[in-house]
């Protein structure tokens, strides 16, 4: 144990001392002595380790600011820290006190170097702590996944408490090639990755969700909350939760809401060339965003038509209020309010505006709000105001790898596609349901375009990533596919995944 060893005083971090009764609250005790990972022993009768003390931060302050560090600073961490931290995950609760676990602990650079391709960030925090479950072990009762989960909390907290940043990171891109560097063992699996290191970011701290929300007092109350279905068609969904579903999205923040470059890029060019060719590039013409949501493409619009003055219609305050953080210029909220029979209107005069969007959100809504929503559209432009309408085509390898992922088991609706036009229920439309409904709705189709009849190089990486190891040699041929093939797309313009649609009032 290494409460016995000799100590010297060392800083562990430039942070704050986070309690006003110790000054030397960021101080910790380290061994002197060269200590190998092979020191570290197993707790005896829960003794305190020699760094209980040191910080002084209490549980509850630990609990409230730790944040995930996914940046840190060059300084090695210390091997007395690391092992500090091992010790801590030990003393976790597991299933039937089995402790049927390993930890991988991986300092040395070049491996950390080598995990990159497998781990994105291994090579850039100090410390890459794996914890490993052999897979016979507790499976049916995922007492194996609680066991680890609960090691890795200790372990955030007890490096929160030192001074160091922990990321819990559930990415893996490359399993394989992580089981091969880590030499695991046939039956044993990878539960979670944590990496530590030195902060070199302080992020503020996300919202959390209202307990009020989620909390059920003696028994599960449908009647009171919210609860989301966990249905990917959005005809089992309501508008209400619709907007729940969007605040939980944005809460994780922008790294989470941004589609393939690819897509993003055509998107926004298309945007931009139908607003200017509506004539909205001019001081006083007003542009209403319909559902932003993540905001991505209100800001990528804002840019390419500086001149226009932009506003929105979002579901909620939260939404609303992480989009204009994003924006380069104010633009302003106008709460999209629900009746209680399921309908909603923004506040915007009648035919005030001179263009409106909606950006991958007729996907997200049941089919009664998609025609509400085309209503207030019109409702909202001025005679002759233009609505750009961009889509998922449901006849297009969209559906395709849908489907298989459907088959092999990925029914999860958060990830049912990527992510940004992927925001809870998601229904890919036909080109010919989305132009009936613009028409019935009272617009004249004045423009179509289509991007993506087959999957772009990154989009093809991103995708067959999704899939099973076995197809992972795919991704390089189908973006080859689609380079080979670009002199064909304007034919297969149909079968584009993305759909873009200019209507006019
Ligand atoms: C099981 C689990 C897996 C996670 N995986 C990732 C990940 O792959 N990438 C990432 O950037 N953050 C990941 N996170 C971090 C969360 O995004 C983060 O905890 C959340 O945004 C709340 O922020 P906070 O930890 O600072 O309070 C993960 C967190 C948990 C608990």
């Amino acid at each position: 144990m290494w409460a016995t060893q000799k100590r010297k005083r060392v800083m562990t971090s430039t942070a704050k001392p986070l309690t006003s009764e110790d000054d030397d609250a960021s101080l910790i005790e380290i061994d002197d002595a060269e200590a190998t990972p092979e020191d570290v022993g197993s707790p005896e009768n829960g003794a305190h380790s020699e760094f209980e003390s040191d910080s002084g931060m209490g549980v509850s302050m630990a609990i409230r600011t730790r944040r995930t560090i996914r940046r840190w600073t060059d300084r090695p961490v210390a091997p007395e820290v690391v092992k500090e931290l091992l010790e801590c995950a030990l003393w976790a609760p597991s299933a039937c006190n089995m402790q049927l676990w390993d930890f991988v602990v991986i300092t040395d650079k070049a491996t950390r170097d080598a995990l990159a391709p497998a781990v994105p960030h291994a090579d850039k925090a100090q410390v890459c702590i794996f914890i490993c479950y052999n897979t016979r072990f507790s499976q049916g009762s995922y007492a194996n996944i609680q066991s680890a989960s609960a090691a890795v909390m200790n372990m955030l907290l007890r490096a929160h408490s030192l001074g160091l940043g922990g990321f819990w990171q559930a990415t893996i891109t490359d399993r394989l090639l992580l089981r091969e560097i880590l030499r695991l063992p046939r039956d044993v699996e990878v539960l979670s990755t944590t990496l530590f290191g030195y902060p070199a970011e302080s992020p503020g701290a996300p919202a959390r969700r209202d307990p009020s929300h989620l909390v059920h007092w003696e028994k599960y109350d449908l009647t009171r909350k919210p609860v989301l279905p966990s249905a990917w068609r959005p005809t089992n969904w309501t508008l209400a939760q619709v907007a729940d579903y969007h605040q939980a999205r944005i809460r994780a923040g922008p790294r989470y809401n941004k589609p393939v470059a690819s897509e993003y890029r055509a998107v926004r060019g298309y945007l931009g060339h139908a607003l200017r060719r509506a004539g909205v590039n001019a001081s006083g013409k007003v542009v209403v965003d319909l559902l932003p949501c993540t905001g991505l493409y209100l800001e990528a619009m804002s840019n390419e038509v500086p001149e226009a003055s932009f506003q929105f219609v979002e579901l909620g305050r939260q939404v609303a209020e992480f989009v204009q953080r994003r924006l380069p210029r104010p633009a302003t909220f106008h709460q999209y309010a629900m009746t209680a029979t399921g309908g909603a209107s923004s506040d915007i005069a009648d035919a005030s505006s001179d263009a409106a969007t909606l950006v991958f959100r007729l996907e997200n809504l049941p089919t009664a709000e998609r025609r509400r929503l085309l209503a207030e559209a019109r409702r909202i432009l001025k005679p002759g105001g233009t609505l750009v309408v961009v889509h998922t085509n449901v006849r297009s390898y969209f559906e395709v790898f849908r489907a298989i992922r459907w088959l092999i088991g990925r029914r999860d609706v958060q990830y049912a596609l990527h992510t940004d036009p992927s925001l809870g229920p998601f229904e890919a439309l036909s080109n010919d349901e989305v132009s009936d409904l613009l028409v019935e709705s009272g617009f004249r189709i004045e423009h179509r375009h289509g991007a993506f009849p087959l999957p772009p190089p990154d989009e093809a990486k991103h995708r067959v990533r999704a899939l099973p190891r076995a197809v992972a040699p795919l991704a390089g041929p189908l973006g080859r596919l689609y380079e080979l093939t670009a002199p064909l797309h304007r034919f297969l313009r149909p079968f584009a995944r993305v759909r873009f649609i200019t209507a006019v009032k």
